[in-house]
């Protein structure tokens, strides 16, 4: 079954043809980042609109590259949640029509589903179940995925999502949009040890995230040190605060793997990119003896083919919509994604 996938739920315009949840046929994108990096962040409405500039080319050329036209494609499958309201909509709505003209059903995905369904394509043999350590710009989650389409989270972020941390940190730093990329890049050789950050717990909730006091302790490293007239190491600091939220993630991963006895790990979302949680991962689990799966880092972060992917599991269980489908800004990854 092929798939033609769409995701606009934040600055990248993505469209792929996935076959069977698994093999990527296409992968196309439009990055906004040129546009955004004015401002040092994502701006929803200037996102909005280059989604619809974008959107109907990068769906022609996932097509081209896959070799295949709209007739020959199985199904249409879109991010309908959860992400900036005004960049999903782009999607969904271009999506319905391609759906309408074409007559293939319309298959609505869950972004976070589609994160963690990123592992079917770099680990073509895993099978549900597992633990997922979702790490993204908006959501930290850690997830036991008893099925393809069935998620019972274990805990979340109370505040900060690990990515937003990310992106403040190399922003105070004075790294440029894309924050946590370009951080990840430029402190490569820093002193990792060189500062300590606080690692929160959350009260009764062993398994929750709180990533607001390490990202106002950065901020107030970097702001002390510009009013004595300090230099601010950057490459050190920002080495110090990525082991610091990488440390805190892979406790939390190995408590939850205490906790369910689950023998396989799938990291997933933009901050499994980052270069130094990968490598405390890989310990983790070799000490373990779990099976770690990572994404491809050019499925890291957002992309229409872990879209094309879930979207094959979401068919199977009966999850299509019809053209009443909406957008929405959020929603829990274990509720049925149709509206
Ligand atoms: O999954 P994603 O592309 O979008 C959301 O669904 O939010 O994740 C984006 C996040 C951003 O906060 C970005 O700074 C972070 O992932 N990120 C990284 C790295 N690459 C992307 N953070 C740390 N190190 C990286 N290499
Ligand atoms: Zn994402």
């Amino acid at each position: 079954m092929k798939i033609l996938a769409i995701e606009s739920s934040c600055d990248d315009t993505g469209a792929a043809v996935v076959e069977n949840g698994r093999a990527v046929l296409s992968n196309a994108v439009a990055s906004q980042i040129p546009e955004h990096v004015l401002y040092g962040g994502v701006v929803p409405e200037i996102a909005s609109r280059r989604h619809c500039e974008s959107i109907s080319a990068v769906c022609r050329q996932a097509l081209r590259d896959a070799g295949l036209t709209l007739g020959q494609v199985d199904a249409i499958a879109v991010t309908n949640a959860p992400g900036l309201i005004g960049a999903l909509l782009v999607g969904v709505n271009f999506a319905k029509g391609l759906s309408f003209s074409s007559g293939k059903p319309l298959i609505p995905v869950h972004h976070l589903r589609g994160h963690v369904a990123s592992n079917y394509i770099s680990s073509p043999e895993l099978e549900p179940p597992f633990l997922s350590l979702v790490v993204s710009g908006g959501h930290t989650h850690l997830i036991e995925v008893t099925d393809y389409t069935r998620y019972r989270v274990l805990g979340r972020t109370r505040d900060d999502a690990a990515g937003e941390a990310m992106d403040k940190a190399a922003r105070v730093l004075g790294f440029p949009y894309p924050g946590g990329l370009n951080m990840d890049r430029a402190c490569r050789e820093g002193d990792a040890f060189a500062y300590r950050f606080p690692k929160p717990r959350v009260d009764g909730a062993p398994l929750d995230f709180s990533f607001s006091g390490m990202k106002t302790a950065v901020i107030n490293l970097v702001h002390q040190k510009t009013q004595k007239g300090e230099p601010v190491a950057a490459a050190d600091i920002g080495a110090s605060f990525m082991r610091a939220v990488a440390d805190v993630l892979c406790e939390k991963t190995q408590a939850a793997l205490e906790s369910t006895g689950l023998k396989t790990l799938a990291a997933a979302g933009g901050v499994s990119a980052n270069s130094v949680l990968r490598r405390e991962l890989a310990r983790l689990c070799k000490k373990r003896n779990v099976r770690l799966c990572l994404p491809e880092l050019r499925y890291c972060g957002d992309n229409a083919a872990m879209i094309g992917a879930e979207a094959y599991y979401e068919y199977l269980a009966g999850n299509v919509a019809d053209l009443n489908l909406n957008a929405s800004a959020t929603m829990d990854i274990d509720k049925l994604v149709t509206i």
